[in-house]
């Protein structure tokens, strides 16, 4: 499924009921999310240990939303395939978890799937520079990843201001992601700095009506840019 071009809304169910994650997907998908995003992590990248591909594929089957997948693994090379066959649509690496980032984004494309670069808080943004034409998504991480549930980092929205204006300058115009804090109060400050994928986790399904979240998500960052 091909992502239409505007702001888009990326609910993670890592703050979801794991009992109920075919349940969670039904909820973003009625209240207008585009993507789902799926949060990767091996308890050795970050410290904290979610799901792999056989989660992907079972919430493949019971979701037509688009399937983005943040992998927070190290190293990512030796479960891309895995991934792409599960029915995820994006993978996205970081910058940090392999010193060969560019062959990891190659081979993600080679595989028929989109394919997005990642960087933590305390890494610069330039360093996707080389990888831009590479990628059709830059996530600049606005908490430092691992779990749910913690404050946005007010420099990384500097980050993402910074990169949109690069992007902007050279003519291109990758989705730029934010991931971690973003609420009905950050997100349209992070749609004002220059993204337009806002992933929440805790704000749409720490929520009684996760489906309404999502829609004054929408709202409140919509509103930013008018
Ligand atoms: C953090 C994950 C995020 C997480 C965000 O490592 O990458 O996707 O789900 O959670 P909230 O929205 O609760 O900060
Ligand atoms: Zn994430």
């Amino acid at each position: 499924m091909s992502p239409d071009k505007s702001l888009i809304i990326a609910p993670s169910l890592l703050a979801a009921d794991f009992g109920d994650l075919a349940g969670a997907a039904a909820a973003a998908e009625e209240g207008g999310a585009q993507w789902l995003h799926l949060d990767v992590m091996d308890g050795h990248f970050v410290p904290n240990i979610t799901f792999g591909p056989l989660v992907v594929e079972a919430l493949r089957r019971r979701t037509r939303l688009f399937l983005d997948v943040h992998l927070m693994i190290a190293p990512p090379e030796p479960h891309l395939e895995a991934f792409a066959r599960a029915g995820a649509d994006r993978l996205t690496v970081h910058w940090e978890a392999t010193p060969h980032v560019h062959r990891a984004l190659q081979r993600i494309t080679e595989l028929g799937i989109r394919a997005g670069i990642a960087v933590n808080p305390g890494t610069p943004w330039q360093v996707v520079e080389p990888v831009l034409a590479d990628v059709d998504l830059v996530l600049v991480m606005t908490v430092n990843p691992g779990f749910g549930g913690q404050r946005l980092i007010p420099a990384c929205l500097e980050k993402v201001a910074a990169l949109r204006r690069f992007c902007r300058e050279r003519g291109l115009s990758p989705w730029i992601q934010v991931d971690g804090g973003i609420d009905l109060t950050t997100a349209p400050q992070a749609v004002r700095a220059g993204a337009d994928v806002l992933v929440a986790g805790t704000a749409v399904y720490g929520a009684a009506d996760p489906a309404a979240q999502v829609r004054a998500l929408r709202q409140a960052a919509a509103a930013a840019v008018r």
